[in-house]
């Protein structure tokens, strides 16, 4: 495929960034992806193995870094924008995939690649088990800014909400290493003292995330969407 070797060859070259170019380009609709051609499933990249897409979630996650500056903090809709198009994934109203939050919301520099792998997480499990694989599936994800009452600081509240999906028994074993439960509910907390839910509800996976988030105010930017 000469587009994939194509940006592999750009995002490996020396002064090229750390992976902000997806590798591989998303699969057309109607392909055998990881979605299944139901629906209006989202395009897709090749599937690749998880470590190398842990590392590419890392690897975005510094390019956004890289852009922000002394004045400006990544934000959370630059983010979660980034992610889902690194997945293929487009949201609109009424679609699969819904999103309903301000722009603007900035990150603590640290959180940043924390976030995004706990994103990453969410949206594999998604495709690999949820509201991304399953033809009755939606996912819905709001987010929004808090202010703490106690410290007065703000905090960024998340709700990742999939419905529509057939769940496994209760009880059942993780399919895999169970890395993605432990990044939420056990590394994020320790690590930022976010606060975490992570539940599998009758229709669909529920994760609430809340984290401290930057005192900094954003100037506007043209910024990444
Ligand atoms: N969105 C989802 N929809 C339905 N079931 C889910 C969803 N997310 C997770 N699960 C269930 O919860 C289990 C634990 O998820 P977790 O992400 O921790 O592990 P995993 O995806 O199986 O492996 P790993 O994340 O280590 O690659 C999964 O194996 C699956 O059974
Ligand atoms: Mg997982």
């Amino acid at each position: 495929m000469p587009v994939y070797l194509e940006s592999r060859r750009i995002s490996e070259s020396a002064d090229a960034g750390l992976a902000l170019a997806p590798a591989a380009p998303c699969a057309p609709y109607g392909t055998s992806t990881p979605f299944g051609s139901q629906r209006s499933r989202p395009k897709r990249p090749p599937v690749r193995p998880a470590f190398q897409g842990r590392l590419e979630v890392l690897g975005r996650a510094q390019g956004l870094l890289l852009r922000a500056h002394e004045n400006r903090r990544v934000t959370f809709d630059e983010l979660i924008n980034t992610e889902l198009a690194a997945q293929c994934i487009q949201a609109e109203e009424n679609g699969l995939v819904t999103l309903d939050g301000p722009k603007g919301i900035p990150l603590r520099s640290r959180t940043v690649q924390s976030l995004a792998m706990a994103l990453h997480e969410l949206m594999t499990n998604a495709a690999k088990y949820g509201a991304l694989k399953q033809p009755n599936g939606h996912l819905a994800l709001r987010w929004w800014q808090e202010t703490e009452a106690e410290s007065g600081k703000p905090w960024l509240q998340l709700d990742w909400k999939e419905s529509g999906v057939a769940m496994p028994p209760l009880g059942a074993k993780p399919h895999g290493r169970g890395q993605g439960r432990e990044l939420i509910e056990r590394v994020l907390p320790y690590q930022f003292d976010a606060r975490t839910t992570f539940a599998m509800e009758a229709d669909g996976v529920h994760c609430t995330i809340s984290l401290p988030a930057s005192e900094h105010k954003v100037a506007a930017h043209p910024g990444v969407v």
